[in-house]
C-alpha cells in the first residue's frame, strides 16, 4: 500500500513551519509550529485527517503545546490526538459541541476531501481520532505563551467568533491571525460578534502593529496593510456606506458582503484584498461581554 502523504509544511520563519494537509485538493487550513528552546507552540490542528501530533514530532524533538485561535472545526479537528488544548475563553462552548463525534465521520470528511489518487489508500485507521473531552485551559486577552527563548502575546480581536485571538510572536515579528482578519473574513454568524465591535477589536489590533510585519492567518497570508483596508471596510459597514452585495452564507443564511464579488467569487471591485461577510441584521450591537442567562439555550453552532 502507498504511503498518505497526511501533511506537508513550510519553514517560514527561524524555527516557525506552516502545516497543511498534503492529500486533498482545494479547500485547506493552516497550523503553525513555533519551536521555542522549552516547548513548540502549535497554533491550530486544522481538520484532524492524519497524525498531527506525530506529524510534529518529525518537525521538533520538544514536547507540544496546542492553542487554538478560534474553536471552529476546520481549525480544532486535530485537537483529538493531544491531551489538552488552549482557547479563547469565550470559544470554549463551541469546542464543546463537536465532542461525541466518531472517528468514521472524521474518516468520511477526509475521504471525500482527498485527491482521487489517495482516496482508495485510506483507511480508518489511528490517523483518525474521535472527538472526546481533554483538558482546556481557558485564555484571554493579554496572555503570553513563554516558549523559553521566545514570548507569543495574545491579543483578542473578536468578531468572526466572540473570543477569536490573535498571537503575536515577537521574534519572528509575525502575527497568527486564525480568521480574525483575512480577504474573506466571515462575520455572517449567528455566534458572530456585531460588526460595529469588530471595528473595535480591528482598531485595537492595528495598535499593536508596530510588533509584527506579517500577518499569517488559517487560510492565507497577507502583510499587515490588511488591518488598515478591514478598518476602513468595516467602518463602511456601520456607516451603512458599504456595498451591501447580497449572498447565501456558507450556514445558508441570508448575507451580504461588504464590497460585491466579482464574477470568479474573488473579491477586487474596490481594488482591496480584504472583504467581509455579515448579517445585516446584526451592524451595530453590544459586544455581550456580560451574559444575560434566561432559560433559553445559547446559540452554539
Ligand atoms: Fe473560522
Amino acid at each position: 500500500m502507498g504511503k498518505i502523504p497526511f501533511f506537508k509544511s513550510k519553514n517560514i520563519a527561524e524555527g516557525t513551519f506552516q502545516i497543511e494537509n498534503a492529500f486533498t485538493g482545494g479547500f485547506s487550513t493552516y497550523a503553525y509550529l513555533l519551536e521555542g528552546k522549552d516547548y513548540a507552540l502549535l497554533i491550530d490542528t486544522i481538520m484532524g485527517w492524519g497524525d498531527l501530533k506525530a506529524y510534529c514530532a518529525t518537525l521538533t524533538d520538544k514536547p507540544v503545546k496546542v492553542v487554538n485561535t478560534h474553536a471552529h472545526w476546520d481549525h480544532i479537528g486535530g485537537n483529538f490526538h493531544f491531551d489538552s488544548c488552549y482557547m479563547p475563553l469565550r470559544d470554549i462552548p463551541y469546542f464543546q459541541t463537536v465532542i461525541g463525534v466518531t472517528k468514521d465521520v472524521i474518516f468520511a470528511q477526509a475521504k471525500m476531501s482527498a485527491l482521487d489518487e489517495f482516496k482508495e489508500l485510506l483507511v480508518c485507521d489511528d490517523n483518525f481520532a474521535d472527538t472526546k473531552p481533554i483538558k482546556v485551559f481557558p485564555l484571554s486577552d493579554g496572555d503570553i505563551f513563554d516558549l523559553g527563548d521566545r514570548k507569543v502575546e495574545v491579543v483578542e480581536v473578536g468578531g468572526h467568533t466572540p473570543g477569536s485571538i490573535v498571537l503575536i510572536d515577537d521574534k519572528t515579528r509575525i502575527a497568527f491571525c486564525g480568521d480574525a482578519c483575512n480577504g474573506n473574513t466571515l462575520l455572517e454568524f449567528k455566534t458572530s460578534l456585531p460588526v460595529n465591535v469588530y471595528l473595535l477589536n480591528l482598531r485595537r489590533l492595528a495598535a499593536y502593529s508596530d510588533r509584527f510585519d506579517m500577518m499569517y492567518g488559517g487560510h492565507e497570508v497577507f502583510d499587515k496593510t490588511i488591518i488598515e483596508e478591514g478598518i476602513e471596510t468595516a467602518e463602511s459597514v456601520v456607516n451603512g456606506t458599504d456595498e451591501k452585495y447580497p449572498a447565501k452564507g456558507i450556514m445558508g443564511y441570508d448575507i451580504c458582503y461588504a464590497v460585491a464579488k466579482n464574477a470568479d467569487g474573488t473579491n477586487g471591485t474596490d481594488g482591496k484584498r480584504f472583504n467581509m461577510s455579515y448579517d445585516p441584521g446584526r451592524i451595530n450591537g453590544t459586544d455581550n461581554t456580560r451574559q444575560i442567562i434566561t432559560a433559553e439555550m445559547p446559540v452554539l453552532c
